[in-house]
């Protein structure tokens, strides 16, 4: 079985075993939200239940989210290419409660599956907690969760403000403050080192510490207004990106270089005669293998490029890659002939790669 297959059975498998019940991925057209133009988080099939619109026979729910961030609030586009962690399209390894537990599980049982199923070293591991600000006080009871659960030391917890510990789906909807889980490369990962005075951070921009999982504690609904409003009920929603767990389990510097987009990168070079490398001279390759792979996706759920919506933005997406294309040197159509790679890493879990391949 591929290592992603892999980790994808074990987050499903650990939160089934604690009583959550595995529900498919959305399609990456949000159905009945007009408020987005794609999936972007796991929870957005949930906002109904969120906002006490709808209900689900089930309390607590896992699954592995496939997610487009290209528009919106969640739009990581430009960061694609220079990242070595950051993607248009990826997969989102997630766990629900609706109402059920709250923060002491949610905190306790993404320790116990990062630290004891996928024995990732705790001393490579902070945690972040919501430091609030004027409107939402700070999260204690995130606090108190990560010391008395994890017995992770007080100086690997650190207290950020609302942009990187409060989440929202968008301009209006459910959010709540959250607590994040971030793993330390290591010292060669930073890429100021050379910078007097510098020094790493969790949510720094050095690139040494990377967010692996983030717990959201989905207690408020912002109104059109921009006002928060306490929901009726205490939620969990997590994200945790499973290109960035595989990075890790396979030990290697960039998502980029992971059995997922290796392939991708090989059939790249072999195309275009051009080496691929870790630094900046890589960055072509790596729009081209993160852009097909959005492109495959959305088109596979019946997403066409167009002149409007959600088709413009994947125009966009489109152009970009044939854009960075032609600076390795691919002046005529490439992109297509990364599809076959793709379907052969993917397609045994993902289907709809497979039947809509044509
Ligand atoms: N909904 C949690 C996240 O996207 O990080």
């Amino acid at each position: 079985m591929s290592k992603h297959s892999e980790i994808r059975n074990q987050f499903i498998g650990f939160f089934r075993e604690r009583g959550h019940t595995h529900v498919p991925s959305a399609p990456l057209v949000p159905q009945n939200d007009p408020t987005l133009l794609f999936t972007n988080a796991g929870m957005n099939q949930f906002k109904d239940v969120f906002l006490e619109q709808g209900s689900r026979s089930y309390s607590r729910a896992v699954n592995s989210q496939k997610c487009i961030r290209v528009s919106g609030k969640h739009n990581d586009l430009e960061l694609v290419g220079p990242s070595p962690s950051h993607h248009t399209f990826f997969e989102m390894l997630g766990n629900w409660s609706f109402g059920d537990y709250y923060k002491t599980e949610a905190i306790l049982w993404a320790w116990e599956l990062v630290t004891g199923v996928w024995g990732i070293d705790p001393n490579r591991l902070y945690a972040t907690v919501f430091a609030g600000d004027d409107e939402v006080p700070r999260d204690e009871e995130a606090l108190e969760a990560w010391t008395e659960q994890t017995g992770i030391s007080a100086d690997r917890i650190s207290f950020h403000g609302r942009k990187d510990n409060f989440w929202e789906m968008g301009e209006v909807g459910p959010c709540g403050p959250c607590s994040e889980i971030h793993i330390d490369l290591g010292a060669e990962f930073c890429r100021r080192k050379d910078e007097p005075g510098h020094r790493c951070a969790v949510n720094g921009d050095c690139g040494r510490m990377v967010e692996l999982w983030n717990l959201v504690f989905i207690q408020y609904r912002r109104d059109a207004e921009g006002i928060l409003h306490p929901l009726p009920r205490r939620h969990v929603d997590t994200g945790a990106g499973l290109e960035r767990i595989l990075m890790v389990m396979e030990g290697v510097r960039s998502n980029f270089e992971t059995s997922l987009f290796t392939p991708l990168i090989a059939q790249l070079v072999e195309l275009s005669g051009e080496p691929y490398h870790s630094d900046a001279r890589g960055i072509p390759h790596r729009v081209a293998a993160d852009h097909i792979r959005a492109l495959a996706f959305a088109l596979a759920d019946g997403v066409l490029p167009s002149n409007e919506g959600r088709g413009y933005v994947l125009r966009r997406v489109l152009r970009r890659a044939a854009r960075y294309g032609r600076e390795i040197g691919l002046e005529t159509p490439f992109l297509h002939r990364l599809v076959e790679p793709l379907v052969e890493v993917m397609g045994n879990d993902w289907h709809e790669l497979k039947e809509r391949y044509d």
